[in-house]
């Protein structure tokens, strides 16, 4: 058949948010991981899409990890940024690492698209999708595409609509 387009993409978000129970949900199921442990350092994912071939680099949250985050911006033709939405507490934080990616050099200047999950919304004290990316400022991206998600990873719902935009970015 024909070769399926090969796209990296960067997970990001903080330690928690629900990044490498997302990846594994989009796997295909025969190599789904039954524990999801937290990620030390990085993760390499591969699954495919019915166009496109992934290559998810699935980088730990921790703030000590953070700073492996900017070495892969250059490679990537995506990103997923995945946020805890009961984590009203650390949603500052979530801001701050956004703002900071968005104004790193490999990424500025890039039309990059960006998907958000704004995941475990099964919780009681979620906020809703809207909430969240008035909490993170996303009208003030300009120069990149991107869409945020509600998502409850554990159940997988929300995922599909996420990476079948990203999908139609990329294509
Ligand atoms: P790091 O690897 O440390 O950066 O964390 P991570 O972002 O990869 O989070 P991970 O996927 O390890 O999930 C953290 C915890 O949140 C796990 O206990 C998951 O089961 C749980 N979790 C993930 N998604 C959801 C969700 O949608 N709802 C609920 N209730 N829990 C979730
Ligand atoms: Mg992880």
């Amino acid at each position: 058949g024909l070769k399926k387009k090969e796209v990296n993409v960067l997970c990001l978000g903080l330690d928690n948010s629900g990044k490498t129970t997302i990846i594994n949900q989009l796997k295909p199921p025969n190599t789904q991981a039954q524990e999801i442990v937290p990620t030390i350092g990085f993760n390499i994912e591969k699954f495919k899409s019915s166009s496109l071939s992934f290559t998810v680099f699935d980088m730990s949250g921790q703030s000590r990890y953070r700073n492996l985050w900017e070495h892969y911006y250059k490679e990537s033709h995506a990103i997923i940024f995945v946020i805890d939405s009961s984590d009203k507490l650390r949603m500052v934080v979530a801001k701050e690492e956004l703002d900071t990616l968005l104004n790193h050099e490999d990424i500025r200047s890039k039309r990059i698209p960006v998907l958000f999950f704004a995941n475990k919304i099964d919780l009681q004290d979620a906020m809703s999708s809207v909430k969240v990316s008035q909490m993170l400022c996303l009208e003030n991206i300009k120069d990149k595409p991107w869409h945020i998600c509600a998502s409850n990873a554990i159940k997988g719902e929300g995922l599909q609509e996420g990476l079948d935009w990203l999908q139609d970015q990329i294509a």
